[in-house]
């Protein structure tokens, strides 16, 4: 029995002891890193070595169940390293251990939920583990700041986020490599005031989270290496904002609006390479004290700040050394900078007062005065043309062809320059309507976006005032129609005629993209009813549209059975090339649609019909024959036409079937080229056998008959074709004579080249009593029989050809700014024209003397 007795007493011993054991277990272990930390640090404080209760240690604070909620061992001159269980401390609330000489890898921090405020600033840190900041639950304040040995490391973005209750984080000269990291709105860290990251070798932009934090102090500056980089635009939505340091990085652009942020006092921004205007509310920002700018590009008049202000402006690219407005050419020119975003290089170069004293892409007259070119092209530019061009009223030339230039051409760049001779806005993403330049501009815009809700509104189609009216209307009706659009699903449908677009209609011009259904198609057409018909082709018959706001098209629709998806998928790749063929006088292509076989495109309709109605049909149509100004003018505007496809860059287009069928005329009797490009769709899709495919008999040129080598000295050669025809009003093809003389090139070739004897040939319509219609007769056959060379090498381009008939427009249309332009060009020499073009035709000049008829 005693026996027993003592076996239990032994059971009751054992189980005491394991609670002892196990209640002791947590403090034993704080005992444990305690007696580790002892060990490691040099020379730990005197008073450690007297007891072992660290709870009575100087610097280190218990709670009462004598674990480790603080220690404060700063500025004690340590050295030595922290053991790597510093988070078994695990309700430690205080990590005092700045201004030291600790160094060696930092101990992981991770799951001390309960730390409020870890300050390591000061040391000699050699490393920050993975996982540093996971489960800071609690951090409220954190400075790494001067811990410049530490291995370079990269802010966590993912550990950082738990730690939502930062108010300060700071980590000056850190070594932290890397992009700050986008994660800064308030949802993330409600309470952030402080954030500094100065002196380290951080690199990219600043995120846009900082413009949805409370940030108060932003201290980023004086990154070494790159530097962060990009504008400074968030800053401006950055409203807490009080003191601002981002000076000695690579900040570009313009500095932002700040009129939001009314509490900044200190705004450090020297030393970036900051360009453009200052903004005024810079200078009245209500509490700006210190304010450095210096050693930056910055542009335009010398700021004025209050006397409060303490600020430097030296190294900059201001027009003056003292406060005042700039040389008027230099606000325009520093307004195109600002369309462009300020870009540095215009900033490096255009310092000073003086445009013309060696500005970059800058070209004056012989004076030295005025501002004749402007040559941005292929500089990488963002951004938009700036309306201020048409302040630089001595333009000839603006070249901006090849950047990323987005948004509309300003319409004030046809109305304010007398002088324009060149606009080249090709290769860039630029939409809406086409400016109506005056004809003497040649206006290049390959890869022109033009937006088709722009191009359905009226505006866009109609001459002169209305389209000078201005972009503003244009803006104005897109924006309209397109709340009108939302208003129309949101609401009900709006009886107004902005409405130009019904709901079934939105397809055209939504999303960019251009199908258009087969119901909208159906609906405008009158179900393609016969009273709708506008005319019937090789291809398909051709249809007249209305939409409801009265925008009239034309539906040609083709019907095949052989396309295959395979051919759908060109069809249709081909067409989304075709649609951003953009010119005046090329007939648009709206858009497209395909249902079954059927193949339908939409075009802009030409009320007046084909150039063959108006020139052969004019009795059985009962019109009045075109007299000559209007043929050289339909001649001019067909040449540029063709000149523009040809130009285009990626997929120069030969039209192979020019023809007076396919040129057709809008009310003013202005021409545009049409059903240029759809050959290649045609014979791509293999649905169709016909004359087309091969271009028109009668307008194809013996070597490609010949060769079948198709260039675009092809349409050259049917150009001048067209040319005969307008002179003679006869057919190139005359089925009705006889097999020697049908053939109108062949004919008008062997002509002898004797003005009598021209006479005879000329349209008996024409009025060829004045001389000065007879010489412009001339001059246009002369060209006729130039473009009909043989040799396609002896026939010009139609850049050439566009210099010939330009002057011969002008000549009835003289307008008080083109005096001079007239001037220029009857002054031209032919060899001097010949030399602006491509080819080489010093051996064709030869033959080909002005005076030879
Ligand atoms: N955009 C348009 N606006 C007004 N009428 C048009 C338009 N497009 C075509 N038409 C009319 O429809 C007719 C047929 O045009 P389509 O392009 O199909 O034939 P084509 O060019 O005369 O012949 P082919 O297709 O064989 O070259 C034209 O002759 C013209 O009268
Ligand atoms: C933190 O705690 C989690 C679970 O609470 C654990 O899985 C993880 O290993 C801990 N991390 C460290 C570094 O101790
Ligand atoms: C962080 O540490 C640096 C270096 O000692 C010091 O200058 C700075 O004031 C500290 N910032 C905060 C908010 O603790
Ligand atoms: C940020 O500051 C604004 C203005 O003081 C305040 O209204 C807002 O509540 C703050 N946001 C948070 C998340 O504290
Ligand atoms: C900065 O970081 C880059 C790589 O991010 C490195 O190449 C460079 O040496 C670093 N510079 C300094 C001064 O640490
Ligand atoms: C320069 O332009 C101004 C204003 O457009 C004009 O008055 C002046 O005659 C021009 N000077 C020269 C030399 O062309
Ligand atoms: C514009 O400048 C480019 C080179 O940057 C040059 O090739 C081109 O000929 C210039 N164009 C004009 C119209 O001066
Ligand atoms: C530029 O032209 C507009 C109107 O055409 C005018 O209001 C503005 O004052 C001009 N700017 C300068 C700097 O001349
Ligand atoms: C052109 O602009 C449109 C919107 O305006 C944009 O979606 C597109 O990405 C831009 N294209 C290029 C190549 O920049």
């Amino acid at each position: 029995m005693g026996h027993h007795h003592h076996r239990c007493l032994s059971f009751v011993l054992l189980l005491l002891l394991l609670i002892i054991i196990s209640f002791s277990n947590a403090s034993s272990d704080d005992a444990g890193f305690m007696s580790k930390l002892s060990a490691s640090i040099f020379p730990a404080p005197p008073d450690w070595k007297l007891t072992n209760n660290f709870c009575q240690w100087s610097g280190i604070a218990c709670d009462v169940s004598e674990r480790v909620i603080a220690i404060d061992l700063a500025s004690r001159s340590l050295t030595g390293t922290l053991p790597a269980d510093l988070n078994t401390l695990s309700k430690l609330r205080t990590l005092d251990l700045q201004h030291n000489s600790l160094s060696g890898d930092l101990p992981t921090l991770a799951n001390l939920t309960l730390l409020p405020v870890v300050f390591l600033q000061g040391n000699e840190f050699t490393s920050l583990p993975p996982g540093f900041f996971l489960g800071l639950t609690s951090l409220i304040a954190f400075n790494i700041s001067d811990n410049p040995d530490l291995s370079p490391w990269t802010l966590p973005k993912d550990d950082l986020i738990q730690c939502s209750n930062l108010q300060s984080f700071v980590a000056n000269n850190a070594n932290i490599v890397g992009s700050i990291p986008d994660i800064f709105y308030t949802t993330n860290f409600p309470h952030l005031l402080n954030l500094g990251l100065s002196y380290n070798n951080l690199t990219g932009v600043l995120p846009a989270s900082f413009g949805g934090s409370n940030i108060t102090k932003l201290s980023l500056n004086n990154q070494k290496n790159q530097g962060l980089f990009g504008t400074l635009d968030v800053i401006s939505s950055m409203t807490q904002l009080n003191q601002v340091w981002l000076h000695g990085n690579a900040f570009t652009g313009a500095i932002p609006d700040l009129s939001k942020c009314v509490n900044i006092f200190d705004l450090q921004l020297r030393d970036n390479r900051l360009t453009g205007l200052l903004p005024d509310s810079l200078m009245s920002l209500p509490t700006l004290v210190y304010i450095t700018l210096q050693n930056n590009r910055l542009q335009g008049p010398l700021p004025l700040f209050p006397s409060r202000v303490h600020f430097e402006l030296e190294s900059n690219s201001f027009c003056l050394a003292r406060p005042g407005d700039c040389d008027p050419q230099v606000t325009a020119l520093l307004e195109v900078a600002g369309g462009l975003g300020y870009p540095l290089s215009l900033a490096e170069s255009w310092r000073g007062n003086n445009a013309c004293a060696g500005w970059v892409f800058i070209t004056c007259d012989a004076y030295g005065k005025n501002v004749t070119t402007v040559n941005f092209s292929k500089q990488k530019f963002f951004g938009t043309i700036s309306p201020s061009f048409g302040n630089l009223t001595s333009l000839r030339s603006i070249q901006l062809s090849d950047n990323n230039l987005r948004d509309s051409i300003p319409e004030i760049l046809a109305s304010s320059l007398p002088y324009l001779e060149l606009l080249d806005v090709s290769n860039n993403n630029l939409s809406g309507p086409m400016p109506d330049f005056p004809p003497k501009v040649k206006f290049i815009a390959i890869n022109y976006n033009l937006l088709l809700g722009t191009s359905l509104s009226p505006s866009r189609r109609s001459k002169g005032s209305l389209v000078s009216a201005g972009m503003v209307i244009g803006i104005v009706i897109s924006v309209l129609v397109f709340i009108g659009i939302v208003c129309y699903y949101k609401c009900y449908r709006v009886p107004t005629k902005l409405l130009s677009v019904d709901h079934n209609e939105t397809s055209i011009s939504e999303n960019g993209n251009l199908t258009i259904s087969i119901q909208v198609l159906e609906q405008v057409t009158n179900h393609f009813s016969d009273n709708n018909v506008l005319g019937r082709g090789g291809f398909g018959v051709v249809y007249k549209g209305e939409l409801h706001g009265g925008t009239m098209i034309a539906v040609k629709r083709m019907i095949s059975d052989a396309m295959g998806t395979k051919g759908m998928k060109e069809f249709q790749a081909e067409i989304e090339v075709l649609t951003k063929v953009r010119h005046r006088h090329v007939v648009d292509l709206i858009g497209y649609c395909t249902n079954g076989n059927d193949r339908l495109l939409v075009y802009e309709y030409m009320p007046q019909g084909t150039l063959n109605r108006h020139l052969f049909q004019w009795r059985e149509e009962e019109i009045h024959p075109l007299s000559w100004k209007q043929r050289v003018s339909i001649a001019l505007d067909v040449g540029r036409g063709v000149e523009y496809l040809h130009s285009l860059a990626q997929q120069s287009f030969i039209h192979r079937d020019l023809k007076p069928a396919n040129i057709l005329l809008d009310n003013d009797m202005r021409a545009k080229v049409a059903d240029f490009g759809l050959v290649k769709i045609v014979f791509d899709g293999k649905h169709s056998v016909d004359t087309r495919m091969a271009g028109t008999f009668g307008y194809l040129p013996p070597e490609y008959a010949g060769t079948g080598r198709v260039t675009t000295k092809v349409d050259v050669y049917a150009f001048g074709v067209v040319l005969m025809e307008l002179i003679t009003g006869r057919k190139a093809l005359t089925d009705t004579m006889p097999d020697e003389i049908c053939h109108l090139p062949t004919w008008f070739r062997r002509l002898p080249f004797s003005k009598e004897n021209m006479v005879n040939c000329i349209d008996q319509v024409l009025d060829t009593a004045d001389e000065v219609t007879l010489e412009s007769i001339f001059k246009v056959a002369e060209l006729a029989s130039h473009c009909t060379a043989s040799d396609p090498f002896q026939r010009p381009n139609m850049g050439y050809v566009v210099n010939v008939l330009g002057p011969l427009v002008e000549q009835w249309e003289p307008s008080p700014h083109e005096e001079e332009q007239t001037h220029h060009h009857h002054h031209r020499s032919l060899p001097h024209a010949l030399q602006d073009s491509e080819d080489n035709y010093s051996s064709l000049f030869n033959d080909f003397q002005p005076n030879s008829i």
